[in-house]
């Protein structure tokens, strides 16, 4: 064969190569006609085997034009996909078209829990005080919740707090009083801590969950006096319920607190005038507290003649009650979003 021959016959191949080409009309295809020519076993590569034939002064040109044919199979390859991609984006164009008319998608941020709304408000007023936070486990012993807390074993105040006891004799924590002790364990005097947590006790209306929240108070120092006590609840009350806010305490028995009170706030509804929610008291229940125990101190090995501190412990359920006007304390834990978002 010689140079002229092979020239003819390339451009045929060519031509047919261009040809088949231009009628794919998918990428698969396209690569397929490509190899059908250009590949290992191509039928391009098959003609090179006569070069041997072609006499040498007329391989130069013989090579020329085996690569003019490659190319032309190429650059007709790449045209092709560059079609079959814009039809492709045509197609798209005209059949996946966007209704602008349609409403748009709402997202919906999240936010925290009412509870926890309330929690971190009531938080921040005794951070601003200078309290620390501290935390315990909700799993407890009978030392902390009870004993140390200066329960006596068959004690009737133990009766108070229904409490769920576990098959090895732990107990699931009635309050967070427990943080107290395990404080006054782990640090020395002074002590200024708030300890927000859960708390369980065996029962169930429209105002008692057996799951609930409370946030312990603890301050221990010299001279620490009863004023002490009402001036800080004071200056929550204002901050929390509103500048006016008046508070009382009223005689009570804990016994981990001597003397102990319940203090109330006046009623935030009528303003102390008396009406269905303080049940025409004027008055609030909103906290337990009382000057820390000498006996607690004994527990915990501080001396109480030097030192003093008081106590107390408010219930996030209520006090979120009370502010946001609820009335059933189980809607908290229903997790119906029609009523946490309204919060
Ligand atoms: N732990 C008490 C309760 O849950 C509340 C309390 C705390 C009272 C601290 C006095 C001092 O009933």
């Amino acid at each position: 064969m010689d140079v002229v021959e092979l020239e003819g016959r390339l451009q045929k191949l060519a031509d047919e190569a261009v040809e088949a080409l231009s009628a794919v009309e998918e990428k698969e295809e396209a690569i397929q006609v490509k190899n059908r020519y250009l590949g290992r076993q191509g039928t391009v590569q098959e003609l090179m085997s006569v070069m041997r034939e072609i006499p040498n002064e007329q391989k130069p040109q013989a090579g020329r034009a085996i690569n003019r044919c490659k190319q032309q199979i190429e650059s007709s390859f790449e045209d092709q996909l560059k079609e079959i991609a814009e039809r492709e984006l045509q197609r798209r164009i005209e059949e996946e078209t966007v209704d602008v008319t349609l409403p748009g998608r709402k997202t919906s941020a999240g936010m925290g829990h009412p509870l926890r709304q309330v929690e971190r408000e009531l938080i921040a007023i005794f951070d601003a005080m200078g309290f620390e936070v501290a935390e315990g486990p909700e799993i407890e012993s009978d030392y902390y919740n009870f004993e140390a807390l200066n329960f006596p074993p068959d004690h009737p105040a133990r009766d108070m707090q229904d409490t769920f006891v576990l098959e090895d004799g732990r107990l699931l924590r009635t309050h967070t009083s427990p943080v107290q002790v395990r404080t006054m364990h782990a640090y020395e005097v002074p002590i200024r801590i708030i300890s927000p947590g859960r708390v369980y006790r065996c029962d169930s209306d429209l105002t008692h969950s057996p799951v609930f929240h409370q946030i312990e108070g603890l301050l221990i120092d010299e001279d620490v006096s009863m004023a002490d006590l009402k001036g800080t609840l004071t200056a929550f009350a204002k901050r929390f319920f509103g500048e006016g806010t008046k508070i009382r305490f009223r005689p009570s028995y804990f016994p981990f607190t001597e003397p102990s009170a319940e203090v109330d706030v006046e009623c935030i509804f009528c303003a102390g005038e008396g009406c269905r929610v303080c049940s025409r008291t004027g008055w609030l229940e909103v906290l337990g507290a009382g000057m820390v125990d000498p006996n607690v101190f004994e527990a915990s090995g501080i001396d109480a003649d030097r030192y003093s501190g008081f106590a107390f412990g408010l219930g996030v359920e209520r006090i979120a009650m009370l502010k946001r006007g609820i009335r059933d304390i189980r809607r908290f834990f229903e997790n119906d979003v029609r009523f946490l978002e309204q919060f």
